[in-house]
């Protein structure tokens, strides 16, 4: 740049005149928040924003716990309570000083210990803007592991805290994700709706930053959908300071010395080197401003260390500038900086389409082994959201509420937004911690189970006739949830001779589900609330199920029944009920169940399915090919070790060429039980009445350094592209060996092709579609045409290597067996008068993410006909199932009588012939238990009004106007009293809905 070249020079020929003279230049009378408190750059110089900040890892090394009060300081030093403390002192003491704060769950923590007056003074720093806040989320989740649905919740979480605390002054303007590992096109999306004018990043791939520094491109403009710009910052510098200028009892960097009698006088080189960075990094930069971000991990806990450090970095920079220097330092932050390239006129910038995931940050080192890595605890965390939106939904629905019901939500919206934290939801962290944030997510599930109890109690005992049976006479049911049931185990429903099990729907749709519940041997009856028995089945479970080591029962059966008709925002209960003694049962049934498999020598290959999907398989027990009444394609499943991520990494093998099945067909359902081995199977399964096939896999215990993928060789002609989801929501369109922005260097053949799985990895070709949805992140590819793989387990013995994202031992440092499930989903790529297989594949995705719940009750010697008449055994919280392709995706209590609501359009545009289509659908009479009085849109995190949302908008090199538009197209007439909404494809609206009690 211009105005640095006589930078060094000036540096150079020090001078020391008027040092008395501090910089009063800055100074300014009135303090305020916002863009209007920002700092004036100097038109003619480089501007330098000094950003004091510290980025706290909600757990990595330590607890989060460990982290905020700084306990375990051995393993890592670091105490979060005491860097804000330390933070707040000095900023009261100088009103010069600024500092950014990103992690809510930290600042909260800080925030409830704190005396009134001194939450009075912070409110002011916040207020004047020397305090500001940016992210905001409860933490800075990771870009590729996380699900939308759980991103947008613990963004509602921080912010909505943030703005109930501080108002509009404490509204983040700027989204921070400098540590995470990848940055997905979805999150982007997300955080334009939300309201933010600008995105900063750290980590890209090495190659892409390279170019970027080459062409001047590290700051852009990101489409990330319609209607959904925002400028995109990756740092120069990461998000660490200037080599030497970490001033903090972390860093060993020399203190600035301008005392010039001492030998350890250094200002002089201090400056040389830090104009010598600037200089670099100006000269990669767009405008004449740059951003420095003054702080590491858990840096600031002695915050005057830094600071005055700063200061006399500033102080001297100052003097120089009033003898000629072209450089103006001061304290600022990202929102300054990004207020200051939005006033330079002329500038344009380059835009972005696609997103930066994967990433390298050398040529081997690819950070994509952690979309696999501790597949149990990236399921437990799927479903505690689950179990987090039946509570949302459950509170909101009934009048009565426990005490401190909202505050039992929160314990698990807290835990949820804890393990979004991208060393949590990507395995980058050791057993003990992995256990820290399970015993979080156990607590939050315990207390909303309060919640949900209570509304069950309320809606199945009070909303009935109450014939004999009350609650208040203390015969309240317990509706329990089995944790076991992936391993298929359930205490009520082994040893009760009657129980009910309730089936709660959290969808804005009616549904069914195959319902599986173990069970001993015997004979059952299953009953529904009207038409008295049902059909059920007893399936064997698969003996490599019942061999898991922390299955404590020996029950062999599930008992299978099909539940229809199950209402949205509602629930349907049957009872169960045991015709055999217990007693004789228990001898009755090992000797048969264990019997050998059947072997397919003697049975030759067969065909499971029914009259929408069949699957044949050969005479090795393995998957062969794949039939609709349409299309029909070659399809080969097994399992393989990996070496993706090994040095050295060579081609895939199979671990077994053959297996041992057993084939299973009765009224509800076809199953291929397959063995592999000692540590490997699987049962594929087609239900009668489901247009798709499930493949449950059981694998581990694995050995150190085993990684395990599923592959699924077709003969799909796919010619090197396959499609990913995007933070299980939008549809990445991937190629082989390929980035959309630069030439790939094509080091790592295999990591450098994995990408993140939230949902669906799909191929195609001209006539036929095939996909595999998942159940938790897991990272996939498709290596070559036709095939698609998905990695289930890894076990890696490298311990925080440099990318430690790479590496991890699974939970517990066994390797322990994950079982998890993958929906096999085939069809016609023809225009089909029928709803498409894409339209397929997003209405199974939906129905799996928040498939029903079941809560078990004993009801010891209830008869049938006295539960029929007692309890309300159906109930619905909405009067009509929403159009298809609306989902409600948030449902929560705000207030005795308020209550958050999304709704969003899951298609994209294009998708589907029909399903694409915008949609409207009114909320007058919706709800069975209240009447909406008002209605009133915000941002997406719902921590703002949305007409009172006006973002920045960016010139870009290609736009042909002046300025794009970024700001999001707001509906002519405001809904208030109508209620009528509408969804473009992809949209997503929040409101705040008012409502009154129906009596
Ligand atoms: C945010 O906080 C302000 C100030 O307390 C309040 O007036 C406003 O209603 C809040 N916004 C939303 C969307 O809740
Ligand atoms: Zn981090």
């Amino acid at each position: 740049m211009k105005v640095i070249s006589s930078v060094i020079l000036l540096a150079a020929s020090f001078c020391c005149q008027e040092a008395a003279i501090v910089s009063q230049q800055h100074k300014r009378v009135e303090r305020t928040c916002g863009y209007d408190g920002c700092p004036k750059p100097k038109s003619d110089m480089l501007n330098v924003h000094i950003v004091p900040h510290t980025h706290d890892d909600a757990g990595w090394r330590r607890t989060v716990d460990q982290y905020f009060y700084g306990t375990k300081m051995k393993l890592h030093k670091a105490s979060v309570r005491t860097i804000l403390d330390s933070v707040i002192k000095t900023l009261l003491s100088d009103p010069e000083k600024r500092f950014i704060y990103v992690e809510s769950v930290y600042f909260f923590k800080w925030w409830n210990l704190q005396t009134d007056e001194l939450k009075s003074q912070v409110k002011q720093l916040v207020n004047e803007g020397r305090l500001e806040f940016v992210g905001g989320s409860w933490t800075m989740n990771d870009g590729a592991v996380a699900h939308y649905q759980s991103i947008i919740d613990q963004f509602t979480l921080g912010l909505g805290k943030l703005n109930d605390t501080f108002g509009e002054c404490g509204r983040p303007k700027i989204a921070w994700q400098i540590d995470p590992f990848s940055h997905s096109r979805e999150f982007a999306f997300l955080v334009t709706q939300m309201g933010y004018d600008g995105f900063f990043i750290g980590r890209i791939d090495y190659e892409d930053k390279i170019n970027r520094i080459k062409n001047r491109n590290l700051e852009m403009v990101w489409h990330t959908g319609a209607n959904a710009d925002i400028f995109t910052g990756v740092l120069y510098n990461l998000y660490h300071p200037p080599p030497g200028f970490c001033f903090d009892v972390l860093c060993d960097d020399d203190l600035i010395v301008d005392d010039i009698n001492t030998p350890e006088y250094n200002l002089d080189k201090k400056l040389e080197a830090f104009f010598e960075f600037i200089e670099k990094q100006s000269s990669v930069m767009r405008t004449n401003n740059i951003i420095l971000t003054m702080g590491r991990d858990f840096t600031y806990m002695n915050a005057d260390y830094y600071f005055s450090n700063l200061d006399r970095l500033i102080k001297h920079i100052d003097k120089r500038q009033r003898n000629g220097l072209k450089v103006n330092a001061f304290y600022s932050t990202p929102s300054c900086y990004l207020k200051a390239l939005h006033d330079q006129t002329g500038i344009t910038w380059p835009t972005k389409n696609d997103d930066f995931v994967p990433t390298a940050s050398t040529p081997h080192e690819y950070w994509t082994g952690y979309f696999s890595s501790r597949p149990t605890l990236k399921r437990f965390e799927r479903v505690s959201n689950q179990y987090l939106q039946i509570c949302k939904q459950l509170t909101v629905l009934t009048k009565n509420k426990v005490s401190n019901s909202q505050k039992n939500i929160d314990h698990l919206r807290e835990a949820m937004g804890i393990i979004q934290h991208h060393d949590a939801t990507s395995g980058a962290v050791r057993p003990y911690i992995v256990n820290d944030y399970a015993r979080l997510l156990q607590i939050g599930i315990d207390k909303c189970s309060e919640n949900i109890e209570e509304s069950l109690n309320q809606l199945i005992i009070d909303n009935g006739n109450n014939s004999g049976i009350s609650r208040h006479e203390g015969v309240g049911l317990d509706f329990k949830s089995c944790a076991d049931l992936n391993i298929s185990s359930c205490e009520i429903s082994e040893n009760s001779h009657r129980f009910m099990v309730t089936l709660y729907n959290p969808l804005g749709h009616s549904t069914h589900q195959y319902v599986r519940i173990p069970v001993r041997n015997g004979k059952f009856e299953v009953f529904d609330h009207k038409n008295g028995s049902m059909t059920y089945v007893l399936v064997p479970i698969p003996s490599d199920v019942r061999r898991l080591s922390n299955r404590e029962n020996d029950t062999v059966f599930e008992l299978v029944f099909f539940a229809t008709d199950l209402p949205p925002l509602g629930y349907k209960s049957y009872f169960l009920e045991r015709k055999s003694n217990l007693a004789t049962v228990k001898s009755e049934v090992p000797a048969k169940i264990q019997d050998e498999f059947i072997t397919t020598d003697a049975n030759g290959p067969f065909t499971i399915g029914n009259q929408y999907l069949n699957l044949t398989f050969d005479v090795n027990g393995l998957l062969e090919s794949a039939a609709t009444e349409e299309v029909q394609m070659k399809v080969r499943q097994n399992f393989y070790f990996s070496y993706t991520f090994r040095p050295n990494g060579t081609q895939a093998s199979q671990i077994v060429a053959k297996a041992n099945v057993r084939l299973i067909r009765n009224k509800l359902v076809d199953e291929v039980h397959q063995t592999f081995n000692s540590w490997l199977s699987q049962v594929i399964r087609i239900y009668k009445a489901e247009n798709y096939a499930e493949l449950h896999w059981v694998v581990g215990p694995i050995d150190v350094d085993h990684e395990i993928i599923t592959k699924f060789d077709t003969d799909i002609k796919s010619n090197g592209v396959f499609f990913t989801d995007s933070n299980g929501r939008q549809t990445m369109k991937r190629k082989l060996n390929h980035r959309d922005t630069w030439n790939l260097t094509l080091s790592e053949p295999t990591a450098s092709n994995y990408y993140p799985i939230q949902s669906k990895i799909a191929i195609e070709d001209n006539t036929r579609r095939f996909a595999i949805l998942t159940d938790r992140s897991q990272g996939g590819s498709s290596l070559k045409d036709g095939s698609i793989e998905l990695m289930v387990h890894r076990r890696l013995s490298i311990d925080e290597s440099p990318t430690f994202g790479k590496t991890s031992n699974d939970m517990a440092g066994n390797g322990r067996a994950a079982r998890g499930t993958h929906y096999f989903v085939f069809g016609s790529k023809k225009i089909a008068t029928k709803a498409s297989t894409e339209a397929n594949e997003r209405f199974i995705q939906r129905q799996m993410f928040l498939s029903s719940w079941l809560f078990f009750s004993n009801m010891r010697h209830l008869s049938y006909d006295l539960w029929r008449k007692s309890y309300e055994n159906t109930f619905s919280g909405m009067s009509i199932s929403f159009p298809k392709n609306v989902n409600l995706l948030t449902c929560e209590p705000l207030g005795p009588n308020s209550i958050l609501i999304r709704f969003e359009h899951i298609f994209e545009e294009n998708e589907d012939k029909f399903y694409s289509r915008p949609v409207s659908f009114n909320l007058r009479n919706v709800f069975t238990t209240f009447d909406v009085t008002s209605i009133r849109e915000t941002t997406l995190a719902a921590n703002q009004w949305l007409e009172e949302s006006k973002r920045l908008s960016f010139s870009t090199e290609t736009s042909d106007a002046n300025k794009i538009n970024t700001e999001r197209e707001i509906d002519a007439k405001p809904n208030d009293d109508d209620f009528e909404i509408s969804l473009k494809p992809m949209e997503i609206r929040t409101f705040i809905v008012e409502f009154e009690w129906r009596t």
